[in-house]
């Protein structure tokens, strides 16, 4: 049950403490990226930006590759926002058709190592061939279970939750739902993330130091490293910095943590 998944994660967390001294910290089991800076990378070149969301598509491939290298098990990418729509439409076109190209090229290969695609955002409004593309490659995928890559796409963290309030709001309605048997879980399960942990990690690139409306509820807890790559350059290398960076942390979920216990 999802409420029970949500359960589990939570306790495996905050049992994520360091073991003896020899034993390396755990590799975060979700790790969320803000893939950001592929105009700026073009620009610094006389490309058009469509050349950096190109070379951007290069480096989601690296890190899935990175991430099953590392050991992750939850990977999810932001790769079009809710507000990205302010774009010129000629770029939105191009994210699109990037999205057209990755499930089309990539599903065999993504299907063939293990990796299970799950979709977040909303669907309402995608055009029809996406949203067809979007739902083959969840199918056909579903029961690999080496690593979950998580796409947000036309996805917004505040959208998310007024989504999950209007099915909560109709499910009390309905008489399904009493008000009183709203908590944590029950919110935590009507959003689109129902079963998938929330993120140990996020990292965005490019310097810029903000969420930009990305896993606004699940990133409650979540470590944040910041790093001045632009996307397309982004590797291995940059993968396990940040990750060695994540394992550094004390994580203390407002306890006292590590130095206390
Ligand atoms: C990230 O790169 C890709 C998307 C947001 C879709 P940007 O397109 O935001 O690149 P910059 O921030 O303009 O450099
Ligand atoms: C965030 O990047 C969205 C994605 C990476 C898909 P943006 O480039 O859209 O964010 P802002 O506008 O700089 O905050
Ligand atoms: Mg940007």
């Amino acid at each position: 049950m999802a409420g029970d998944s949500k359960t589990a994660f939570l306790a495996g967390a905050t049992e994520a403490a360091p073991g003896p001294a020899h034993a390396p910290p755990p590799v975060p089991a979700h790790v969320a990226i803000i893939m950001d800076g592929n105009g700026r990378w073009a620009a610094r070149r006389g490309l058009p930006r469509a050349e950096g969301h190109r070379r951007g598509v290069e480096a989601v491939r690296r890190a899935v590759r990175a991430a099953l290298d590392l050991g992750i098990a939850y990977l999810t990418v932001y790769s079009f926002s809710s507000e990205n729509w302010r774009r010129p439409a000629t770029e939105v076109a191009d994210l699109m058709g990037l999205l057209r190209l990755f499930v089309r090229r990539d599903l065999a290969d993504l299907d063939a190592n293990g990796v299970r695609v799950r979709i977040i955002g909303e669907r309402e409004g995608l055009p029809g061939d996406i949203a067809a593309l979007l739902r083959e490659a969840e199918e056909r995928t579903a029961r690999n279970t080496r690593l979950t890559l998580v796409v947000a796409f036309n996805y917004g963290g505040r959208q998310e939750i007024v989504r999950a309030a209007r099915a909560l709001a109709r499910a009390v309605q309905e008489g399904r739902l009493a008000p009183e048997e709203i908590g944590l879980d029950t919110v935590a399960a009507a959003l689109d993330t129902r079963d998938i942990p929330d993120p140990d990690l996020v990292i965005r690139t490019s310097g810029e130091q903000r969420v930009s409306n990305f896993l606004t509820w699940q990133t409650a807890y979540s470590e944040f490293v910041f790093i001045p790559d632009l996307w397309p350059d982004f590797d291995h290398a940059a993968f396990a910095a940040a990750v060695g960076e994540y394992q550094g942390r004390d994580r203390r979920f407002g306890g006292l943590g590590a130095q206390a216990r």
